[in-house]
């Protein structure tokens, strides 16, 4: 999964010391003005792709999240899913089950164990390859599809290191194949009416946004399935902010990263680590092996981001305590903010002074067209629907040649936060420089649109 680019010039100020990756210098906005007409032309034709009138996927991984999207493409138009894959048998046979009921051939089943995806991508005749697996396999099985002349879609985050970033970035380009990183929250209703807000001016200039990902998982790390069998192992392993995306994602379409402003550097901190242990002491034998575990993961890693423009974003993350569901969401304008958790619009000029509206209050003047056009469709899907709306508008465009709503440059910024924050917080908060992925044309990219059903 590491990729070595010593030699890549593009990446020259990315070194390895001591065996641990160290952003040094400043990563140099490279191109920017001076990016040649053509190379831009081209950068611009990697977002769109001959259309596809029937998209046949090949999905892996079909546990929890991944049988969710499994369930959302049957029933979306122009989608087949003609093969699938698992390393557990029950899986890919729940998947045929479901195939087979929603009218469609039965797919073709790869089962025989972790590295079987690669044979899906060579044998099959797909055109994507979607996968709902652990983090540490999301980057090899998008690297296979793109090299066996697919189109490739991850759950999040897609990468857990800046390699493997950069990994996807150099496939997708190499390939001219779309590299997507499936961010549901971006689909989420009051995200999509404040990104509309946002374009409409409301909020004036754009300032500072806050997002995070704060959810009580210490039931789910410790289960002896699913989740519980990967995701806590991520715990003893990296002290930053291991699922930055759900609360990056919303945010950065409203402050255009990669489109007109991207990520320049970071700084993190952890506080102790302490849930998990308490969770395991409170929950298990004295003897149980889960008392041995030892976790470094800072139960709330909080990391500042600074944009090329130099606006600012705090991303949190905190799953090892009591307390509520909050993905903080907050932008900031020079005329006013949202804040959710409760949802909450301020805007200057409406209503009262330094009074908080209710978001529901302003929803029917400011929901986004998207959700009008498609609300009842998404009805009963995963998360509130929003998982239905991201499935959607990825077959939807590809099926018409369109872009798609974020593009492998956002998968790998994204990403990019979880090694970043963990070498912050190991080296006392140091800034952290963000790669740009783009190599200078964030400044040329065109805004992400309101996009239609
Ligand atoms: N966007 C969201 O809201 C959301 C919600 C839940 C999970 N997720 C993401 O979805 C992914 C999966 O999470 P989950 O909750 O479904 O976990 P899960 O453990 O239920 O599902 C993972 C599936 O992948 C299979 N698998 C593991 N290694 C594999 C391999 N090498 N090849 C093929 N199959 C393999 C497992 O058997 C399992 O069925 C993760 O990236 C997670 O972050 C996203």
């Amino acid at each position: 999964m590491s990729h070595d680019h010593s030699s890549d010039p593009n990446r020259r100020d990315f070194l390895k010391i001591g065996g641990a990756a160290v952003v040094a210098g400043a990563t140099a906005i490279r191109g920017g003005a001076d990016v040649a007409a053509a190379e831009q032309g081209a950068y611009n034709a990697m977002f769109t792709t001959p259309p596809i009138e029937t998209v046949r996927v090949g999905y892996v991984g079909v546990g929890l999240q991944g049988s969710g999207h499994v369930r959302n493409l049957l029933r979306i138009p122009g989608c087949r899913v003609t093969a699938v894959c698992d390393i557990r048998s029950e899986r890919t046979d729940w998947a045929t089950k479901a195939i087979v009921e929603a009218g469609q051939p039965a797919p073709a089943v790869y089962n025989r164990g972790p590295r079987d995806f690669e044979r899906l991508c060579e044998t099959e005749d797909l055109d994507l390859v979607y996968t709902a697996t652990p983090w540490e396999w999301h980057v090899p099985v998008m690297l296979s599809a793109m090299k066996n002349g697919k189109h490739a879609a991850t759950e999040v985050p897609a990468a857990m290191t800046v390699d493997d970033c950069w990994a996807m970035v150099e496939a997708a380009e190499k390939h001219r194949k779309h590299c997507l990183m499936m961010e549901n929250c971006n689909y989420d209703r009051m995200e999509m009416m404040v990104f509309n807000i946002v374009r409409q001016g409301l909020f004036g200039e754009l300032l500072h946004a806050e997002g995070g990902y704060l959810h009580d998982l210490r039931g789910i790390k410790f289960e002896n399935r699913n989740e519980g069998l990967w995701r806590r192992a991520w715990s003893q392993k990296l002290d930053g902010n291991p699922y930055p995306t759900h609360g990056l994602g919303p945010v950065a379409n409203c402050l255009d990263i990669n489109r007109g402003d991207r990520f320049e550097y970071l700084v993190s901190m952890s506080s102790p680590s302490r849930g998990l242990q308490d969770w395991a002491a409170e929950h298990f034998p004295l003897d149980a092996p889960q008392r041995q575990e030892k976790f470094v993961l800072g139960d709330v890693n909080t990391s500042l981001i600074k944009t090329a423009r130099g606006r600012t974003i705090m991303v949190q993350h905190c799953t090892n305590l009591p307390r509520p569901y909050s993905r903080i969401h907050m932008v900031q304008g020079t005329k006013g903010l949202f804040q959710g958790y409760p949802n909450r619009v301020y805007i200057e000029g409406r209503g009262r002074n330094d009074q908080w509206v209710p978001a529901n209050d302003v929803l029917a003047e400011f929901e986004h067209p998207l959700w009008k056009e498609i609300a009842e469709q998404a009805q009963g899907a995963g998360h509130g629907g929003m998982d239905y709306i991201e499935d959607y508008r990825l077959i939807k465009c590809l099926r018409e040649g369109l872009p798609l709503d974020m593009t492998v440059y956002d998968a790998a910024a994204l990403s990019a936060v979880v090694e970043l924050s963990g070498m912050s917080v190991a080296r006392r908060g140091r800034p952290a420089d963000v790669p740009d992925f783009t190599k200078g044309r964030w400044r040329t990219t065109p805004p992400l649109p309101i996009v239609h059903m």
